[in-house]
């Protein structure tokens, strides 16, 4: 190659580095403004829908969508997904109505040291209300949850479908629905209900496993007062309309509700730590401090010695369950059955018992859906059952006939003898007729205290069926007493496994699932089973 003229050769130097230096000038520019732009959009976000709407918000007595991440999420565990996106409508005016991140918060983070996903909806930003892009938001951490198989929680403050994106937003809510069906029975979903979450805001929530309410800001209807106004010209109020005492006591829609953001967070945080995070898993094994092998002493003296005379079951799970700590689920709804979580030896145990202080502790349709609904979750998540029985029977009436008692009652027993989880059942007094069938005929290990009965039906009913016209129905009653007002009819025939002391309940059940631990059951291979809905 030809050697360079030097004149050249320093031209060419001297033309190089003033294009690099421009080169990087300019490319140092480039950077620092996109670093001012994230840090601007970030800002933005952080803000949601403004400084006066987060005071309204704070007025409301709410906490912000990103407090409330922060409450939920153990210290620093919170990882945020697509803070940057931007709806993208462009009909009524809304190309000048963009907020940074949209009207939701989405992520991963930890609670109790374990992953979950959560979004959290900003109330904010044009009422939280779902736009496509907020709905691709929660979509893609959902379809993270069920790769990974993690819990997802929502936190709800939404009006529903985005008013102004039209079809965009309903097929939003169909995106997400779809996975709450596929996520439904192979990981936990909870929806904890922050404010007036109307249309696909509520039918969301009431596909997954469960809905929490806070009290006085949270509120759940198809669509709300304005717009009933217009269509039906009713006049109600949010509260009357969907608050958390209409949810929580007549519709049961809710399982439980709070008195503010704060305390709903945590006892969802709570909720949590009984269960696993997918049904690829057992639930967690907690340390247990009460005594394992203990007998209760107490638990000898709460059946009263009249056998009609009503006690409190709660007075029995709380002496038998671990700590005294017992997570009812629908504690004001259908009151007639309990049920919930706890632990017993550090193991979660879903326990369904009847309430002999309400309607004798009668199944009649709400407390059938309440308990069919805990069981069939129970199963799905590798969670023992353990019933505490003392039911005179179904209702009887004709309001309840009426109302289809039969094919209610029927899910009952359909999600009982569907559950292949751990079962175990003491009957501590009455286990009557279709009640015996269905609180603890299929259990793996049946227990009677002293006080057991187990018989077609009460004393009463039998004799007016047997004995119809008969002068002497008192001795006749007497009789029927006296044989089956006792464990033993049950006990001889293998019905009842054995008749223990009511003080050594607590530590049989702790060895019973100790042993039950490794229970297989096989059913035979279907699409699904028919529930009666
Ligand atoms: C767009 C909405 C909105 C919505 C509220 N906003 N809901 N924007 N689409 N769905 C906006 C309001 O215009 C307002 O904006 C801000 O959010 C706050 O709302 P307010 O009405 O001022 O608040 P409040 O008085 O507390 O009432 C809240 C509300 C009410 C009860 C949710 O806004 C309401 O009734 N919204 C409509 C609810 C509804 O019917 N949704 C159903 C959609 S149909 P500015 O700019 O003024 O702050 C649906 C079907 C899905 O969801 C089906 C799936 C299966």
């Amino acid at each position: 190659m030809k050697p360079l003229n030097k004149r050249v050769f320093q031209l060419l130097v001297k033309n190089t580095r003033q294009l690099n230096s421009s080169n990087v000038s300019s490319s140092v520019n480039h950077t620092i403004a996109v670093q001012e732009r994230i840090k601007e959009k970030r800002k933005d976000a952080l803000l949601g829908g403004g400084q006066k709407k987060i005071d309204a918000q704070h007025a409301r007595g709410k906490l912000t969508a990103r407090e409330r991440i922060q409450v939920f999420c153990d210290e620093g565990t919170f990882s945020e997904y697509d803070m940057f996106m931007e709806h993208t409508c462009t009909d009524f005016g809304m190309e000048n109505m963009k907020f940074t991140g949209d009207s939701v918060i989405t992520g991963h983070a930890k609670v109790n040291g374990r992953p979950v996903y959560l979004f959290s909806q900003d109330f904010t930003v044009l009422g939280g209300s779902l736009s496509s892009v907020h709905a691709r938001k929660i979509t893609k951490i959902m379809d993270q949850a069920l790769l990974v198989g993690a819990p997802i929680i929502g936190l709800n403050d939404s009006g529903g479908a985005r008013i102004q994106e039209g079809i965009e937003s309903l097929i939003g809510y169909s995106d997400i629905c779809t996975r709450n069906v596929l996520a439904s029975g192979f990981i936990p979903q909870i929806s904890l209900i922050m404010g007036p979450c109307a249309g696909g805001a509520a039918y969301s929530p009431a596909l997954t496993d469960f809905t929490f309410m806070v009290e006085d800001t949270s509120y759940l209807y198809v669509t709300g007062p304005d717009v009933i106004k217009s269509v039906t010209n009713e006049d109600v109020t949010h509260d009357e309309l969907g608050g958390s005492k209409v949810h929580t006591t007549m519709s049961g829609v809710a399982h439980n509700s709070f008195k503010n953001d704060v305390e709903a967070i945590l006892q969802v945080r709570n909720l949590l730590s009984y269960l696993p995070q997918s049904n690829k898993e057992p639930p967690p094994l907690r340390i247990c401090t009460d005594p394992v092998d203990d007998d209760v002493p107490f638990l000898d003296s709460v059946i009263p010695y009249n056998a009609s005379d009503p006690y409190d079951m709660y007075d029995i799970i709380y002496a038998i369950v671990d700590e005294k700590e017992f997570f009812e689920i629908m504690p004001r709804y259908a009151s007639n059955i309990i049920v919930g979580f706890a632990r017993l030896g550090g193991r979660t145990v879903g326990i369904f018992a009847n309430q002999p202080k309400v309607a004798a502790g009668c199944l009649d349709i709400n407390s059938s859906l309440k308990a069919s609904r805990f069981i069939r979750f129970c199963d799905s998540f590798n969670i023992p059952l353990v019933s505490f029985v003392d039911i005179p029977g179904f209702l009887a009436g004709t309001q309840q006939e009426f109302s289809g008692i039969i094919k209610h009652g029927a899910k009952m027993l359909y999600s009982i003898f569907e559950a292949t989880v751990p079962k175990l059942s003491v009957i501590t007094r009455k286990a009557y007729g279709g009640g015996f069938a269905t609180m603890s005929s299929q259990s793996d290990i049946t227990y009677g205290w002293p006080t057991a009965e187990v018989a077609v039906m009460g004393s009463k009913g039998a004799v007016s069926v047997l004995y119809r016209g008969n002068d002497n129905m008192t001795e006749m009653e007497n009789d029927y007493i006296k044989k089956f007002s006792n464990p033993f009819p049950a006990a001889v025939l293998g019905y009842i496994d054995d008749i223990i002391e009511p003080r050594t309940t607590r530590w049989r059940l702790i060895r019973d699932l100790e042993l039950l631990v490794s229970k297989k059951v096989k059913l035979p291979t279907k699409k699904h089973g028919i529930i009666p809905m």
